[in-house]
């Protein structure tokens, strides 16, 4: 896949970008002149709609009060899953969900979760807070929300505490449509047909809260564990092993060498940190430019941590039949003064749109071998998408990004050449301006510009290499202060507002404000 951002300086940018431009369009002062094309007639491979999947654990208020509120609740639902949440998901086409952990899968017992409600235990969730679990939310819970938005599930199995027995009973209770016993407890709670169950993890951080394992043992038993992992339905389970966490190579050099003929992908864990220190990780808003700029670029390292793990993976895997799964990845913040501290409650503000779009944007490049990616998490966890308090809901930056995005699932990805000055700021380089495209089924091009240079606005000028191009019109996402966020008090702070690109001779030109996420649809 071609991918070229040269870090070029303002001024030799400057001279190159006139000449491509032939003068079409002024620059103002200050602004960065960016100049992009974009290779339509040499299509990349179809970016899988699963890499804006997401992530739902038990933790914190990421299912109760987030997701689910019980029948029995005034705030407005159906079935016990809040109305205002499952509009909002729809709205965003979420193509998958991974539950129930995270760390809490492997200490999950799924038994727990089914039958009557009343009568299901009371747990300890260890991971999060110790606090009481009530299990209301349990299998059948999760896989008819996950029907309910039109979203493939992801079952994360328990293989730190569990056996592998127990896994191969829960398969079979979701997946059969026999006579036997696990199917008709099944049909006893409801549910006569079985669910779909695309994708299953062997798993999750086995190097971590998933028991403490070494690769090579991990390895093992995921072969073992998977041994037991039933195809009851005829489309089939890819399983999913418990892959490393930023640049653990060695993690991914054992487990692909031991297990890699039997995985069908491998997963990578990666956090933004704005400080990197796990103690003191930096607050959510109220940062300055430092942190503004020590995050982007944080975020921008998983670009190295993928294509490293990936070679890894091409020395077993050439032909990339197993896909890398970045199925936990996001901003983790110091947690919102006088919140719980086991329950990862964060705001989210214009930084963390600006973290999902160079996310998604690198995502798409390697789409090659990235076929999954679910952001951590769905509402009101980490870089959530949705926050709730009592009754109220608000959407996120992030949630904006993601909504923006939706042309680009299951799209073909189109190389992109970007020449763009670089931001600076400290020890922090990033090429300013961002850029990628694709093609939908429908034939229409779409492009994402991404301005992190949070003081410069850039004029992005845009050739469309074997294509016509008349007008370009869609949505930028902006605000005046880096930390721009929305609030239960001002829940409409910031939101998209209407974009669009000149035409001048053959080249669109895009005035891109400072700190922005943009995606226009090329016609
Ligand atoms: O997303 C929060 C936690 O981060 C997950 O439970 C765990 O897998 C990771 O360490």
């Amino acid at each position: 896949m071609s991918k070229s951002r040269p870090l070029t300086t303002l001024g030799i940018w400057s001279l190159m970008f006139c000449g491509f431009l032939g003068g079409a369009a002024a620059v103002a002062a200050g602004e960065a002149s960016v100049s992009v094309a974009v290779q339509a007639s040499a299509p990349g491979p179809k970016i899988d709609r699963h890499i804006f999947g997401q992530f739902a654990e038990h933790l914190g208020r990421g299912i109760y009060g987030g997701v689910w509120v019980g029948p029995g609740s005034s705030i407005p639902n159906t079935d016990g899953y809040r109305n205002d949440v499952l509009a909002a998901l729809k709205a965003l086409h979420v193509p998958v969900i991974r539950w129930p952990g995270g760390c809490f899968a492997d200490d999950y017992h799924w038994r727990d979760g089914i039958g009557p409600r009343a009568q299901r235990p009371v747990r300890i969730n260890t991971h999060w807070g110790g606090v009481m679990e009530p299990n209301s939310f349990g299998t059948n819970e999760f896989l008819d929300f996950a029907e309910m938005i039109g979203a493939d599930a992801y079952v994360t199995g328990n293989v730190g505490s569990g056996t592998p027995a127990e896994m191969a009973d829960w398969v079979e209770y979701i997946t059969s449509d026999s006579r036997s016993t696990l199917a008709q407890l099944r049909r006893a709670n409801g549910r006569d047909a079985p669910w779909r169950l695309p994708f299953f993890g062997i798993g999750n951080e086995a190097w971590g809260c998933g028991g403490n394992m070494r690769p090579e043992y991990y390895a093992d038993l995921f072969r073992r564990y998977a041994t037991f992992v039933r195809d009851h339905a005829p489309e089939g389970i890819e399983l999913v092993a418990s892959g490393a966490h930023d640049d653990d190579y060695h993690w991914t050099d054992v487990v692909m060498a031991r297990a890699g003929d039997v995985l069908d992908a491998l997963s990578l864990h990666y956090y933004s940190i704005p400080t990197g220190n796990w103690k003191h990780k930096g607050a959510a808003t109220g940062f300055g430019e430092d942190q503004w700029a020590s995050t982007l670029q944080a975020a921008a390292r998983i670009d190295e941590y993928i294509t490293r793990h990936s070679a890894i993976m091409d020395k077993y895997d050439p032909q990339k039949r197993v896909a890398l799964f970045v199925d936990e990845w996001g901003t983790w913040y110091d947690q919102e003064p006088g919140s719980h501290p086991g329950f990862l409650y964060q705001q989210n503000s214009l930084r963390d749109a600006l973290v999902a779009a160079i996310s998604l944007d690198i995502f798409e490049r390697h789409a090659d071998r990235v076929r999954m990616a679910n952001i951590a998490q769905m509402i009101n966890v980490l870089q959530a998408m949705i926050l709730t308090r009592g009754s109220r809901m608000v959407l996120t930056p992030t949630y904006y990004v993601f909504r923006m995005y939706v042309p680009f699932q299951g799209a073909t990805y189109l190389p992109v050449k970007v020449d763009t000055p670089s931001y600076r700021y400290g020890t922090t380089v990033l090429p300013a301006v961002d850029a990628t495209a694709a093609r939908d089924t429908a034939g229409t091009i779409h492009l994402a510009l991404v301005n992190v240079d949070p003081r410069h606005g850039a004029t992005v000028s845009v050739r469309i290499e074997g294509a016509g191009t008349h007008s370009a019109a869609g949505q930028v996402l902006t605000a005046a202060a880096m930390d721009a966020h929305n609030t239960f008090e001002d829940p409409n702070a910031i939101s998209p507002a209407p974009f669009k690109g000149v035409r001048k001779g053959g080249i669109l030109v895009f005035r891109l404000p400072p700190k922005s996420v943009a995606v226009v649809a090329v016609h």
